[in-house]
């Protein structure tokens, strides 16, 4: 059985302070849910004190992105290094506000998986279509071209510490989710191409999230299907009383 692993990506919101008064209410609503996995991605400059405000909960620490280089002359980047000791245990990587504002590219998203898995974080791959992708039928298309590029030579045992989250692009920030069959068409088809490439055992094991527009009410519905294991969620995790209505929904 995969667990399954609700993620708050708070993308650039919440100063300090606010980021503060949010996670202390999380880690105490949210206090007796074992069932979930639990992850919070606030900005670079909130995460040691995030870190140090949800130590010993079951509250986990993600960042939002990285590069891929060690360390020098790239002025204003993070390396996973840095990620790695400001606490974190996971990095999204490649959500396609990254690669449609910032350009990143499949060879960009190849590069910091691979930054991320040797640094040990555990990458959160973001993989999706627009709209105008989805009207010409090539939904499956980008799909395949995203998990192909992302995974270039990574082993099966990478793929054991690697999430990919499903977030059509027109569904991110526009109240307008996916359809859970829509959702889970795709989500089996990344299933088999990690299946395909990986092996059955990794795919089985491996745990793929919806995003875009997720909310406490629709959120049940989704993780109903047999290859939705959690969600990606923008909007909904910035309030404290969504995010755990949320969790709450999938817990048993
Ligand atoms: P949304 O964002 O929940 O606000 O649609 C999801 C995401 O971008 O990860």
């Amino acid at each position: 059985m995969r667990k399954p692993i609700i993620a708050g990506n708070w993308k650039m919101n919440k100063t300090i302070t606010e980021a503060l008064e949010l996670v202390r209410n999380l880690s105490i609503e949210l206090k007796d849910i074992k069932d979930v996995d639990i992850l919070v991605c606030p900005a670079f400059t909130a995460l040691c004190s995030v870190a140090q405000a949800i130590e010993g909960s079951n509250i986990k620490l993600g960042a939002q992105n990285l590069f891929w280089e060690e360390k020098g002359a790239f002025t204003g980047e993070v390396s996973a290094l840095m990620v790695k000791d400001a606490h974190c245990e996971y990095v999204i990587i490649g959500h396609s506000e990254r690669r449609s504002i910032f350009k990143e590219t499949n060879d960009y998203v190849n590069k910091k998986i691979k930054a991320a898995l040797k640094a040990g974080l555990l990458p959160i791959l973001c993989v999706g279509e627009r709209l105008d992708e989805r009207e010409d039928n090539k939904t499956f298309d980008v799909i395949a071209d995203h998990v192909h590029g992302a995974l270039e030579g990574l082993s099966a045992d990478d793929l054991k510490n690697i999430i990919i989250a499903y977030e059509p692009v027109w569904a991110i920030g526009t109240g307008k989710v996916a359809t859970p069959d829509q959702a889970q068409e795709v989500h089996a088809f990344i299933r088999k191409i990690v299946a395909d490439n990986f092996g059955k055992e990794v795919s089985e094991g491996l745990r793929i999230q919806y995003g875009g527009s997720v909310k406490p009410d629709n959120v049940k519905i989704l993780m109903e299907k047999p290859d939705i294991d959690g969600a990606l969620v923008g909007g909904a995790s910035l309030k404290a009383e969504s995010f755990i209505a949320l969790v709450q929904a999938c817990s048993k």
